[in-house]
């Protein structure tokens, strides 16, 4: 490892304070009322987003694709109008008063967080502080007269990859509406509640890695190579190590023991050394460990490497062939394993497959005894298992009756209901039974457990 003087272990490099840090201009780069307070920001940022966050400590509006501008996460107020912030420059935010959901007022963060939580409007909750901040803002315009369709229209500047829209508009048409609840968490397994944490999520006051700081935490960044298969001749690090607030960089030199990694396979080097030839784009040459998140990006960028450029391999096709170059530096070729297999019919009472089963079976039936029953909690469909099995327990061998034609996930549902419920299955001879029956009909649809006031 490389460091400035005094900074040669990470012992000692988390131990610096912000006291210590040294990328405060005297002059604030952009002063403007955040939630109700006047607040500068002193230090360099690509947007409010990374000032919000980086500087100020806001941690509500998320990060998801700064500054793409394309997810919505980000989300706030500026001077009442929804805006991504990672869109937004310092300098058109100086003078404005923006706001997040942590300047929003607490009856109101209530009645969002009460909302979503019962209407199962989220799941992992990444995207719902954007969310918020956007129906907010269409909820102060337009009030109970919001209708969802309009709320849907202005959904589209947000992304959620798990929850889906439905739950979300509904949660959002309860706020406008005035609808109170209370949710409740459930309060047996498979019953119906709100989720853990949701009131925590909605408003963006439960922590992601990102969103987590510690005293004297200091912000990796990434070289990463500049061209997707080449010799790595020479790296410096030099000017990066020089760079306002940069505490140490790193290469693969400075990795002591094993330099790859795998969970197949050990095959992934974590860095590339000099001598070495990266293999993706994604190949890391030096790591730069600095004070600020944007000095790590910007003393990154400042690493110099001397590349020996060799045509990718991009055709998987091609990468076969006997005198293929190796794709991926440090592995022998480019086949990773080879699997065989053979197609056959397995309810033709393979022998293979029907022999361990018997045993099996036949070791259950000595241990249970010739009264007891057996259940097949599984599927009857097919004979591959189910024939070997009643062959060897006969009419003892049970199915609950309402799994015909059932599903595997509506099968669990089907338990779970009935285990709730305290209710027994009923379960009859397999002998002689249907295995195809028609498709019974869904589970009744259970009422939400949520009390409104
Ligand atoms: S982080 Fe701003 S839109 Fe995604
Ligand atoms: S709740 Fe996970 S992305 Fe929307």
């Amino acid at each position: 490892m490389r460091g400035r003087a005094g900074f040669d272990k990470l012992s000692n490099v988390t131990q610096l304070d912000d006291g210590a840090r040294t990328d405060a201009a005297a002059a604030p780069a952009a002063s403007f009322v955040l939630n109700g307070t006047p607040v500068a920001v002193y230090r360099k940022h690509p947007h409010l987003l990374a000032a919000l966050r980086e500087e100020l400590d806001v941690t509500s509006p998320k990060d998801g694709c700064s500054p793409s501008g394309q997810c919505g996460c980000c989300t706030v107020l500026i001077d009442g109008k929804a805006v991504v912030s990672c869109q937004q420059s310092l300098a058109k935010t100086a003078g404005r008063t923006v706001t997040t959901l942590e300047g929003v007022p607490e009856a109101e963060r209530t009645s969002f967080a009460n909302a979503f939580a019962a209407c199962g409007g989220l799941q992992c909750g990444f995207c719902i502080p954007g969310i918020v901040m956007r129906a907010k803002a269409q909820i102060d315009k337009k009030g109970a007269d919001l209708q969802p369709e309009d709320m849907a229209r202005h959904l589209g500047a947000h992304l959620c990859r798990c929850t889906g829209y439905v739950k979300i508009l509904e949660a959002i048409d309860a706020v406008a509406k005035g609808k109170q609840f209370e949710p409740q968490l459930a309060s047996t397994v498979g019953g119906a509640g709100a989720k853990y944490e949701a009131a925590q999520l909605t408003l963006g006051d439960r922590d992601y890695i990102d969103d987590m700081r510690v005293p004297g935490m200091l912000h990796a960044a990434l070289h990463l190579t500049a061209h997707a298969r080449a010799e790595i001749v020479s790296i410096d690090a030099s000017a990066a190590l020089a760079a306002p607030g940069v505490i140490a960089a790193f290469t693969a030199a400075d990795i002591p023991g094993e330099l790859r990694v795998g969970i197949i396979h050990k095959d992934w080097p974590a860095m590339i050394p000099v001598g070495g030839r990266t293999s993706y784009a994604g190949d890391v040459l030096a790591v730069v460990v600095a004070e600020t998140r944007q000095q790590a990006r910007d003393a990154a960028a400042l690493v110099t490497v001397e590349y020996g450029v060799l045509p990718p391999v991009t055709d998987p096709q091609a990468a076969l062939a006997a005198d293929a170059p190796v794709a991926v530096w440090g592995t022998n070729g480019n086949v990773l394993g080879i699997s065989e297999y053979s197609r056959g019919d397995v309810d033709a009472a393979h022998e293979g497959y029907r022999r361990p089963l018997e045993r099996a079976a036949r070791a259950l039936a000595r241990a249970i005894g010739p009264r007891c029953d057996v259940v097949l909690l599984g599927s009857i469909a097919t004979g591959k298992y189910v024939d070997v099995l009643h062959d060897i327990f006969g009419q003892r061998f049970c199915y609950p009756v309402e799994f015909i034609g059932r599903g595997d996930m509506s099968r669990g549902g089907l338990m779970l209901r009935s285990a709730e419920e305290r209710r027994e299955l009923e379960y009859v001879s397999i002998d002689g039974r249907s295995r195809r029956g028609s498709r019974p009909p869904r589970l009744p649809k259970k009422k939400r457990t949520v009390r409104r006031a």
